[in-house]
């Protein structure tokens, strides 16, 4: 039987915007396996982060893939940019497109990783018709636009539901992403839950010794599934 190695993703929200660099080395140093940047637009959140400059300067000196989450209104448009500046992964919000069966369908036409992230308040049965064509489900566990909000508790019976809905339709190759307020006290909640990528932004590099830290937080999560 195959295992399904549970991941973490940095959220770079978090980092040093003047030291980006520096914290990107110090995650690939501890193992992180991948780099979550959040793309926010002040249009379908109330936040502004960064967008393809960004990105472009990071793929320069990043060598883990880089988990782009887009919130941002309309993102047809902008999807052959993100590809070109770097995105491996990109997720976009099913609450921003009215054909996401077609967005879904442009990004993979770029042989990237595609995915679909849910709000807190957007049920799950809203993507059932076209999960065999993602590759990637984040859920998220705050309202999103900000770091450092507190994880919302219904998101782990969301995420068990989702979890046993992949098992039942032999999805599991499909990743299940989690994404906001998780820290050291709830990640092993959260990966036992059934999340494949944990991304952890306050929690890994607002603490005092993000290296340790980081140790830590991937011994919690350790325990490998069957799938
Ligand atoms: C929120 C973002 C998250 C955020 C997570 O809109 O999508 O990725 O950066 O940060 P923490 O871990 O601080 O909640
Ligand atoms: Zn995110």
């Amino acid at each position: 039987m195959p295992t399904k190695r549970k991941k973490i993703a940095a959220s770079l929200l978090a980092a040093d915007f003047a030291n980006l660099e520096r914290d990107i080395r110090l995650v690939e140093k501890a193992g992180v396996e991948l780099l979550h940047i959040d793309v926010m637009d002040g249009h379908f959140v109330p936040n502004i982060s960064y967008g393809l400059p960004v990105l472009k300067a990071i793929k320069r000196v990043c060598s883990i893939p880089c988990d782009v989450h887009l919130m941002i209104s309309n993102p047809e448009y902008y999807i052959s940019d993100f590809v070109e500046a770097g995105a491996d992964y990109l997720t976009v919000h099913a609450e921003t497109s009215s054909h996401l069966h077609r967005l879904i369908h442009q990004i993979k036409s770029h042989n990237i990783k595609a995915g679909v992230a849910l709000n807190p308040h957007t049920p799950i049965h809203s993507i059932v018709e076209i999960l065999e064509a993602l590759n990637l489900v984040l859920l998220m566990a705050v309202n999103p636009g900000f770091g450092g909000q507190t994880f919302i508790n219904n998101t782990l019976h969301k995420l068990k539901k989702m979890n046993s809905l992949l098992k039942k339709r032999a999805l599991q190759h499909i990743e299940l992403e989690i994404d906001g307020g998780i820290n050291r006290s709830n990640v092993k909640k959260v990966a036992d839950a059934g999340a494949d990528i944990l991304v952890i932004g306050s929690g890994l590099f607002k603490v005092k010794n993000p290296m340790k830290n980081i140790a830590e937080l991937k011994a919690l999560i350790s325990n490998d599934e069957t799938v």
